[in-house]
């Protein structure tokens, strides 16, 4: 049997992105000793993606705004399925998380009166997302990875968990490797918190790095803790779409916010054919009104006009360009053309969006001060992830908390851009205090040694199996299964193929074969890795295939309407002694003081 090295902690927080770094200052502010461990590097988390800005009613860019119309526009965003409560706490406190940031060391862009810039994004009322050029996400990391290290926290980078323990019913510890040396650790723990990610390594177009294979719902699904709405999964509209190499990469959304507009092959401004009448009023309705609205922006001005239509939410927006190539109205490489050379200077352009600039001079030799880019719809982000309580962020597992991207509830049915940032500000301290407070009284983890025992030697079968596969394969043929199946849309025949696909995906990845060492073994890591992600891409065909209808990050083909007997419906997936289980629960009903807000979205 392998050596581990035991730890003892009171918190536990697995990731360090923003909502992990959030959590960790808490718990550690709280007194509570806390511990760090990320699969990767410290500052290097899928935050950084989230790159136009933070989504929060500072009303610094247009005094209209307001917490009641931040959380309106969430709400419509999310199709109404969001939970209620996690969208009025995110909407009243994150001017206060953002306003932290700064008195941390954030250097925002300012408005000419000095105060934290913000920008226009899509499915927001007002310009909202304060932000850092297009640099946003790193601006915080690097500000969430300073004050954490002056912090009484430790911090355990390149180390992956695999498995979580109970006792009595509740968290209690998890078994990690360490990438670098292959050695094993037993974290023992009060409390742990995941803030893990997403997952869209499942899919083979994606603006997520390795790391995001979907470990936290998995471990959470795998521990009993109940995941939430997992058939939503966003689809950023505008990923580039060559060179190949670097297919997925994020193309903010910041262009758009700034006066991009997209263009199909013949040059046409097709968005304004793609207009739900849901959004009619929302949005500008000629190609006048919405070029005034990029004049006044572009100056400075208060916008007296509605946004452009490339301003809709995101699933909008992804499925238009999708219909356009379906329509043989795509650009050469299968996407559409994103123009803000013809809208804005190179001045303009340089300044708001820096990053951009240079992503597309150096990786497709495109100069966007000068020419359009070509983009297309990348899997982004999940709306759906481990059901938390709002206040305290702790999930159905009593000692497992859960914040960002693994969390679900905040964003319903689909994202609205920005409203990322903020959710791991808001409820990533939530977390940090839930799961500080929790330990307080709880007593300390004890892991069962048997359970312990198991957990390494079914880490290191796949090095004595000799006939197994091969990871690299199994996980290109996982991806493009999923991307063909259970992709941007999706209909009955493809998912239950995918179901049945995933059976056997199971059965591959139980049966790997890796060689080598432990120490820098990637081939051994992803083995791992394969066992969330066939989880997660379970939960998701699972969910995908009950709602029987389309409504934001989840479109079906065969059922292309919103459907009222899924209106008030949120989906389950419970674990049944290793079978996956989905139960459709009623959304929580909403209090009187914000039915009026809710009626409008
Ligand atoms: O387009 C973007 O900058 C992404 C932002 C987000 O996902 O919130």
């Amino acid at each position: 049997m392998a050596q581990y090295t035991t730890h003892d902690f009171d918190v536990l927080v697995v990731g360090a992105g923003g909502a992990g770094l959030r959590a960790a200052i808490e718990s550690a502010d709280l007194g509570a000793k806390t511990a760090v461990v990320m699969k990767s590097l410290l500052g290097k988390a899928h935050t950084v993606m989230a790159e136009g800005g933070a989504a929060a009613a500072l009303r610094n860019a247009d005094d209209r705004d307001s917490w009641q119309t931040h959380f309106r526009d969430t709400m419509k965003g999310g199709k109404q399925l969001n939970y209620y409560r996690m969208a009025e706490l995110h909407a009243k406190e994150a001017p206060d998380r953002i306003q932290e940031l700064e008195d941390w060391g954030a250097v925002f862009d300012r408005t000419p009166d000095g105060l934290i810039n913000q920008r226009n994004f899509g499915g927001h009322t007002y310009p909202r997302l304060a932000h850092v050029g297009d640099r946003t996400g790193l601006e915080m990391i690097r500000t969430l990875q300073d004050k954490v290290v002056h912090m009484n926290a430790e911090i355990f980078m390149e180390v992956t968990i695999t498995h979580l323990f109970k006792s009595n019913g509740k968290a209690c510890g998890a078994l990690a490797y360490s990438r670098v040396t292959g050695e094993f650790h037993l974290f023992r723990a009060k409390a742990i918190v995941l803030a893990t990610g997403g997952g869209g390594k499942s899919f083979a177009i994606t603006s997520n790095s390795w790391e995001y294979s979907g470990d936290g719902q998995a471990l959470a699904w795998r521990a009993g803790a109940e995941l939430l709405d997992m058939e939503f999964v966003q689809f950023h509209p505008t990923g580039m779409v060559w060179p190949l190499s670097v297919r997925g990469t994020l193309v903010t959304e910041g262009v758009r916010g700034e006066g991009g507009v997209l263009l199909n092959k013949d040059g046409r401004r097709f968005m304004f054919d793609y207009i739900p009448d849901a959004f009619k009023n929302d949005v500008a309705a000629t190609e006048e009104e919405a070029n005034q609205w990029v004049a006044e922006v572009a100056s400075g001005k208060l916008a007296t006009v509605r946004r452009p239509p490339e301003l809709l939410t995101r699933d909008v927006v992804a499925r238009s360009i999708r219909a356009e190539v379906q329509a043989g109205r795509g650009s050469p490489h299968g996407g559409a053309f994103l123009d803000i050379a013809t809208r804005r200077t190179a001045d303009d352009i340089k300044r708001k969006l820096p990053s951009m600039y240079h992503q597309f001079k150096q990786l497709a030799n495109v100069d966007i001060t000068k020419e359009a880019m070509e983009v297309g719809p990348t899997c982004h982000y999940m709306m759906g992830g481990i059901k938390v309580e709002a206040e305290t962020a702790m999930t159905t597992l009593p000692g497992l908390f859960a914040a960002g991207e693994v969390a679900a509830g905040l964003h319903g049915a689909n994202r609205l851009g920005g409203n990322s940032l903020s959710d791991l500000l808001v409820f990533g301290r939530r977390a940090g205090w839930g799961a500080a407070e929790y330990a307080k009284k709880a007593s300390a983890g004890q892991p069962a040694q048997a359970e312990v025992d198991q957990a390494i030697t079914e880490n290191i079968a796949c090095f004595d199996l000799k006939d197994g596969e091969n990871p690299y394969t199994v996980h290109k043929e996982l991806q493009d299964m999923m991307q063909d199946n259970v992709g941007i849309v999706r209909t009955d025949e493809e998912l239950r193929g995918a179901l049945k696909a995933l059976d056997t995906f199971e059965a591959r990845v139980n049966k790997l074969t890796v060689s080598g060492a432990r120490a820098y073994n990637p081939g051994w890591n992803l083995a791992m890795d394969l066992r969330s992600m066939v989880v997660v891409s379970r939960a998701i065909a699972m969910a995908a295939l009950e709602r029987r209808e389309s409504r934001g990050g989840h479109s079906r083909i065969d059922f292309p309407d919103y459907d009222k007997s899924f209106s008030k419906i949120n989906h389950i997936l419970t674990n049944d002694n290793g079978k996956m289980v989905l139960r459709a629960d009623p959304l929580p009903a909403v209090p009187d003081e914000l039915k009026k807000f809710v009626e409008e979205a």
